[in-house]
Parts: structure tokens; sequence; C-alpha cells
């Protein structure tokens, strides 16, 4: 007799805590104006399928632990296909430090035979409960948008038809496993181009919520005159809407940006 509540636990706090590390990734690079190669993460409730998985494998409370990879996962999915080996770089970083790999498995070379693309770590990660501490495995499944796509889609026939997809549809799964790599292939030529267009947009977030940011410290120390110069310059900048004015407006952005910054550095 298993208790399951109890002994998925440290199972869901490992998923919370992962989730929340490779969040706090993808915040910094925002942060810090880069492009992410983090686009979101989710975690997965497996629960039903994991209790079906041990009942019919027969498993222990050891033998889940011991045994099965995939009671705690986590999805990592990432724009483009080269960003997958940014994050595993970034994984790898960590092993030995909060985490430790166990294996990989490459399904992105070497894909399955239902069409499936990702990258899986495997990895043991410690966690601590009031019980104490436990040393858990965990998945981790990186892939693209579009493999996703695919394979959210699949899953759910899988699903319909208990595993047993008719012929006809699982062959056109395949084919739009391979029009989804193809996909893949195609976005990666205009990397590149994205990734300049979404760090430009970045940039000028990051100034703009500083802007309101200083202002709001300016008003708070009683400058308001001041506060409301800026406010008008701000608005100013932002009524500029043609598209040749782009480079000035973001010149006159980091222009207030600094004298602000100076401004808010002599009243704090
Ligand atoms: P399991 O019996 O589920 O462990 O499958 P496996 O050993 O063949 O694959 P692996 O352990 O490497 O991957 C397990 C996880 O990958 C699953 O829980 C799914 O989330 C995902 N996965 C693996 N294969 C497929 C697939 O063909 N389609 C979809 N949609 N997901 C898959
Ligand atoms: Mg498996």
């Amino acid at each position: 007799m298993i208790y399951w509540r109890d002994f998925l636990i440290p199972y869901e706090q490992t998923v919370e805590e992962l989730k929340i590390k490779i969040k706090s990734l993808r915040d910094e690079f925002r942060k810090r104006s880069e492009y992410s190669p983090i686009e979101f993460v989710t975690g997965r409730e497996a629960v039903p399928s994991i209790i079906e998985k041990a009942r019919n494998l027969g498993y222990s409370e050891d033998e889940i632990a011991m045994r099965m990879e995939d009671v705690a996962g986590i999805r990592i999915m990432c724009q483009f296909e080269d960003d997958i080996y940014k994050v595993i770089e970034l994984i790898k970083e960590r092993d030995g430090i909060d985490l430790e790999i166990q294996y990989e498995k490459n399904y992105i070379e070497n894909k399955k035979d239902s069409g499936y693309r990702s990258y899986h770590m495997i990895i043991k990660y410690p966690v601590i409960t009031v019980e104490g501490l436990s040393v858990v495995l965990a998945e981790i499944q990186i892939r693209t948008l579009a493999m996703n796509f695919w394979a959210t889609i699949e899953h759910s026939l899988n699903y319909k038809y208990k595993s047993n997809i008719p012929e006809i549809i699982a062959e056109k799964l395949k084919k739009s496993a391979e029009a989804a790599y193809q996909l893949d292939q195609e976005m990666l030529s205009i990397r590149d181009e994205v990734v300049d267009a979404q760090e430009l947009f970045t940039i000028k977030s990051n100034m703009v919520s500083k802007i309101i940011t200083y202002i709001n410290m300016l008003e708070n120390v009683g400058e308001n005159e001041t506060a409301f110069y800026y406010r008008k310059r701000f608005e100013d900048v932002e009524n500029i809407v043609d598209e040749k004015n782009e480079g000035l407006k973001e010149q006159t952005l980091k222009n207030i940006v600094e004298e602000l910054r100076v401004l808010v550095d002599e009243q704090m």
C-alpha cells in the first residue's frame, strides 16, 4: 500500500524548485537585456500516469524512487533548436552544485519511432522537506516550441487511443513531426534577425521601466517639478511614431535614463 499523497511531496517540491530556478535564469537574461534561450517552463503533472505505471510494474515505493525517472519532471521550451544546446550548457554548469546529472537522451538526433523529438536530462535533485533530506530523480525535457506543439498533440491522441493510434493517424503524425522539424530548420536560418529584434525590444522596455521608477523616486522625495519635466519629456519621446526616428527615440530614452540616474543618485 503506497500513501501517494505523502510519497509525492518531495517530487512536487522538486518540480516547484526546478521551475523557479529555470524561470529565474530566463528573468535574468531579460534583466540584462540579453536574448533568453529559455522561452517558458512548465512542470509536469504526471500523477495519474505515474500511479498507473507503478501499479503495472508492481513497484514498491523504493523501486519507484530508484527506477522511475519521471515522477518529477519539468519542460523547458526554446524558440530555436540552437537554444536547446545553450540550455543544456546552463544545466551542466550546475552539475555537482545543486543537481547531479545522471544521463542524457538526445531524441533530437535520434528521434523516436513515433516522430518524437526532445532532449532529456535525468538528474538527481536534493530536496529538503519537513521529513529531512531526500534525493529524488527528475527528468528535464528540453524542446523547441514546434517540438512541443507536436508532442502535445501526439500525447492527447495517444491518450484518446490508449496508445493504439490507428496506422493512418500514426503516419500523419510522423509526417507532421517532419514538418515541425523543417519549421525549426527554417526558423534557425532567420534566428539572428529574431534575436536582434527581441534584444532591442528588451533594451527598450528595461529603459522605460527605469524611467518610470526614477520619476516615481523623484516624486517621493518631493522633487515634483523635476519629475513633471521628465514625465513631459518621456511623453514626447513616446509620441515619436515615425519609424525613421527609431534611432533618435532610443538615444533620447538613453539620455533620459542617464540624466535621471544622476538626479536620483544626488537625492539618495
Ligand atoms: P516511458 O515509458 O514513458 O518512460 O517512455 P520511454 O522510456 O520510451 O521514453 P523516455 O523515458 O525517454 O521519455 C519519457 C517521457 O518522454 C514521457 O513521459 C513523455 O513525456 C516523453 N515522450 C517520450 N516519447 C514520447 C512520444 O513518442 N510522444 C510524446 N508525446 N512524448 C514522448
Ligand atoms: Mg522511460
